[in-house]
């Protein structure tokens, strides 16, 4: 399973790639924002930077909600490095935009999926990753880890290619459900990461050996 960190903020995407495990990065608009990355020519420069942090895929989404809006914003987006990976919305133009990427060689991640049947729609299009977001149904009393389970069931029966990215991701359990729910792709903040490391029995444990090797060791 390949792990992406969630965020613009580069101090974090720099934290997760040193810990050597980083396979990608994604982002929204919402993120985007919350960095005060605005306008055309920051935003760009910003996937730049970040392509040049991470050797790995970068989503990069797409603003317009018409065919050709999303057709050139996404063309402009991947001529920029060869890791970006032009983010496209769960609707009817994003579905017709996504294979008209597929045709051309673009890579596409379907966002925003929240029904097995959405799921379906976009691998039939040709998208490279689907993002069906795990937090935001759990939020809705939903259960987002039932869709993961069922769209990987459902990918496994049809043969289709395209990779299950599960988003929305908020703690490390979703992590580790993601993927015994059979995830390709999880793609998280920091906290749910780093939050992996953490059992008090290993804290313990290193705890007691070091003052175990001092106390032999001492004088
Ligand atoms: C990722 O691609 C999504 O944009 C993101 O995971 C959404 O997460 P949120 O529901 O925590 O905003």
């Amino acid at each position: 399973m390949k792990f992406f960190i969630d965020t613009a903020n580069l101090a974090q995407i720099q934290e997760a790639h040193d810990l050597g495990i980083l396979d990608g990065v994604t982002t929204n608009p919402s993120l985007m924002a919350k960095e005060g990355i605005v306008g055309d020519a920051a935003v760009l420069q910003h996937y730049k930077t970040i392509c040049e942090m991470v050797d790995g895929d970068v989503s990069a989404e797409v603003i317009s909600t018409d065919f050709a809006g999303m057709v050139a914003e996404g063309e402009k987006l991947a001529a920029l490095h060869k890791n970006i990976v032009v983010k496209v919305p769960m609707i009817k133009e994003g579905i017709k935009a996504i294979a008209h990427f597929t045709k051309a060689g673009i890579r596409t991640n379907c966002t925003l999926v929240f029904s097995a049947g959405q799921a379906i729609l976009a691998a039939k299009a040709g998208a490279t990753y689907l993002s069906p977001f795990i937090g935001r149904l759990d939020d809705i009393n939903w259960d987002g880890m039932q869709l993961i389970e069922d769209i990987s069931d459902i990918y496994t029966i049809q043969g289709f290619q395209t990779q299950i990215l599960a988003a929305s991701v908020r703690t490390p359990l979703h992590i580790v459900q993601a993927a015994k729910a059979g995830a390709d792709v999880v793609t998280c903040p920091l906290s749910a990461i780093t939050g992996l490391l953490k059992h008090p029995l290993t804290d313990n444990g290193l705890a007691q050996f070091l003052a175990d090797h001092a106390k032999a060791n001492q004088g």
